[in-house]
């Protein structure tokens, strides 16, 4: 058998790399590569055992991660999620656009999906008891809980965070506060009919309310790209795999159409939880000298989404679950972004540290 690589439509980098090389890479590095192919198929033709063996090493880091709880594995499979999530939504002139329904790469996904959900109701069900109380009740309270705007984080940047670590915050922040619009767009694709005008409101405030200079995108690279830092381009970026699990979070309930009501949990937990910590962000914002214009992002989502959590559970979850049995399912989304959202403060706290 031969396990060299066809040379035909091959990213540079990759060359010289044969099937073998490739397994001796960090998986989430083959994935990089691999996802590049433009002869995939051709690719697992020629190396007929390629699969397996691949499989079989992500199955390992999978155990690592999610039963022995090792922090290189977790980075390895959510990194591996994250790529094959982004995958979805690719550029489309992009080399890796051309893999992105792969069966491989599904399967991949699917795996890492099943036991990343397991071993998040793992802790779910130990916590959440039956109750009688409005699905709303459920979520605010659980929300309240875990008292997400209290985190050190918070109370560090309001008090003392220097403007790099504050910049350092920002880009930390960057990805998913720009994805939010796409995430939105999920939440509405085939929504119930009562809900979309909550959720179409919502895509509007979102978009700037016709005004495409204040959209909420253009407002957070406004205040990347302006706000002044000395040396502002060498700060390390924040890269663990608590800020990867906050992402893939809402790319898993978004793309996988089983988890859309988790989607829904997911929606009403940020909202709730985002307008108490902005309120510190802002302080520290005051603090570091910004103009109000710089920081206007947090300012208006610390008032808008309060509005916008109670949009969600009046509008859209209460009405949702008196026609169906979905209380579950929401409850587990919020729990699960509470988790993952209080994961990624305690990484982001502690990467903050290391900014000078
Ligand atoms: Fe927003
Ligand atoms: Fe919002």
């Amino acid at each position: 058998m031969d396990n060299s690589l066809e040379m035909n439509d091959l990213p540079n980098e990759v060359k010289n790399l044969d099937s073998i090389e490739l397994l001796k890479l960090p998986t989430q590095k083959s994935l990089s590569i691999l996802k590049k192919f433009n002869n995939l198929n051709d690719f697992f033709n020629i190396n007929t055992n390629f699969k397996n063996e691949y499989l079989k090493l992500i199955k390992n880091r999978i155990e690592d991660a999610f039963v022995k709880k090792y922090n290189n594995a977790n980075y390895e499979i959510h990194s591996i999620l994250y790529q094959l999530y982004n995958l979805q939504i690719s550029d489309p002139l992009s080399e890796e656009a051309i893999n992105q329904h792969q069966p491989f790469f599904y399967e991949i996904r699917n795996l890492i999906e099943e036991h990343w959900l397991n071993s998040l109701h793992l802790d779910y069900v130990l916590m959440v008891k039956d109750s009688d109380k409005s699905i709303s009740e459920l979520i605010m309270e659980l929300c309240e809980r875990e008292k997400i705007s209290e985190h050190t984080l918070f109370s560090f940047l309001a008090t003392e965070a220097n403007e790099r670590q504050l910049f350092a915050f920002f880009k930390s922040d960057y990805e998913l506060n720009i994805r939010f619009f796409d995430v939105l767009i999920f939440t509405l694709l085939n929504s119930p009919n009562i809900t979309r005008m909550e959720m179409i409101k919502n895509l509007w405030d979102e978009s700037g309310r016709g005004n495409y200079k204040e959209t909420h995108v253009n407002m957070f690279e406004d205040l990347v790209n302006n706000f002044n830092v000395t040396n502002k381009n060498n700060i390390v970026p924040h890269d663990s795999w608590q800020k990867l699990a906050g992402y893939n979070l809402f790319m898993l309930a978004s793309l996988n159409r089983k988890n859309y009501y988790t989607l829904l949990g997911i929606m009403a937990a940020t909202e709730a939880i985002d307008p108490q910590s902005y309120i510190k962000v802002q302080e520290a914002c005051k603090r570091n000298n910004m103009t109000e214009w710089l920081y206007r992002y947090y300012s208006e989502h610390s008032e808008l989404d309060i509005e916008h959590a109670k949009g969600w559970l009046n509008y859209v979850i209460e009405p949702i679950a008196k026609e169906s049995d979905i209380k579950n399912d929401i409850l587990f989304g919020t729990f699960s972004r509470l988790k993952t959202c209080k994961d990624y403060y305690d990484s982001l706290y502690q990467y903050l540290q290391s900014i000078k």
